[in-house]
């Protein structure tokens, strides 16, 4: 089942973090579903892996360019080479994150810190960068960020993300109400835990916890990345035109389930 078939042509979009995990899904629908696509992050050997699948499997040219979504100066310079090259840019995906376990008394200054860089202050460098292009977008430029449920909570033993993904949903709001009158619509996406992603496996599995995190959904199993994909395809298209500044949770119910 899907979203009809070219429903995002003519569109361009850039993800943040696109090589790899859920942004890899995102790239993937995107493309699939007509939309140019470029993907920016760390390691060039996962971006040529990438984008050397995606072209393989799944028939999609997809640009590509490193970049550390900390370094404003670098973001300003990758995201105008890549609006260039697209002729534009209409969907700003931010979904390059870090995250490591890590008891809140044993975090170093440098460790909070990284996290609330790549996070937090990652997406606003990739938003102020896109703001210029994402102005010119004919049917109103899209911002989808990726937070995460945990960030509507305490998150104990990731205090540094769950204060960086709540700020970025603040941030999210901000911008609906101070873009919106470019016709920007930012919003962001909430998933639970995504199955065959690093932050699962890492986070959760590897902690030992992937029974107790299965319980606590109430439909009983994680998510797939094209839970996410198909919620950023919503928001990016036509159809989520009169969305703004807000969240769109994608875990399986279980926010409500009681803790
Ligand atoms: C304690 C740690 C640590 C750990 C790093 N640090 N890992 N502290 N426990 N496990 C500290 C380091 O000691 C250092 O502080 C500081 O953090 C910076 O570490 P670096 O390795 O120098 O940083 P960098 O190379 O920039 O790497 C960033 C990173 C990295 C976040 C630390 O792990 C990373 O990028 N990971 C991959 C991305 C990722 O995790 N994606 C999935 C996100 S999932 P000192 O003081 O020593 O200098 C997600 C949602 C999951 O966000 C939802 C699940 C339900």
């Amino acid at each position: 089942m899907s979203f009809a078939p070219g429903i995002l042509a003519g569109k361009a979009a850039i993800v943040t973090g696109g090589a790899t995990g859920i942004g890899s899904y995102i790239v993937r629908k995107l493309g699939s579903l007509g939309a140019r696509v470029a993907i920016v992050s760390r390691k060039e050997a996962n971006l040529k892996s990438a984008v050397a699948a995606f072209k393989a499997n799944d028939g999609i040219d997809v640009l590509w360019r490193v970049g550390d979504v900390r370094v404003p100066d670098l973001m300003q310079e990758v995201i105008e080479e890549l609006a260039n090259e697209m002729g534009g840019l209409d969907i700003l995906v931010c979904n390059a994150a870090g995250n490591f376990i890590c008891p809140t008394e044993d975090l170093s200054p440098n460790g909070w810190r990284t996290v609330i860089d790549i996070d937090l202050n990652g997406t606003f460098n990739c938003c102020q960068a896109a703001l210029p292009y994402l102005k010119e977008a004919s049917a109103g430029g899209r911002i989808i960020s990726i937070s995460a449920t945990a960030a509507n909570y305490g998150w104990p033993g990731a205090a540094h993300a769950g204060a960086a993904k709540s700020g970025i949903q603040n941030l999210m709001k901000s911008l609906a109400v101070e873009w919106g009158v470019y016709g920007i619509r930012a919003n962001w996406i909430s998933p639970g835990p995504i199955a065959g992603t690093e932050g699962v496996d890492r986070l959760i599995i590897a902690q030992g916890r992937a029974q107790e995190a299965l319980d606590s959904i109430p439909l009983g199993t994680f998510g797939e990345g094209d839970d996410i994909a198909n919620a950023v395809v919503y928001l990016a298209s036509a159809l989520g035109k009169y969305v703004s500044g807000t969240e769109l949770t994608v875990d399986g119910g279980s926010q409500w389930q009681r803790r």
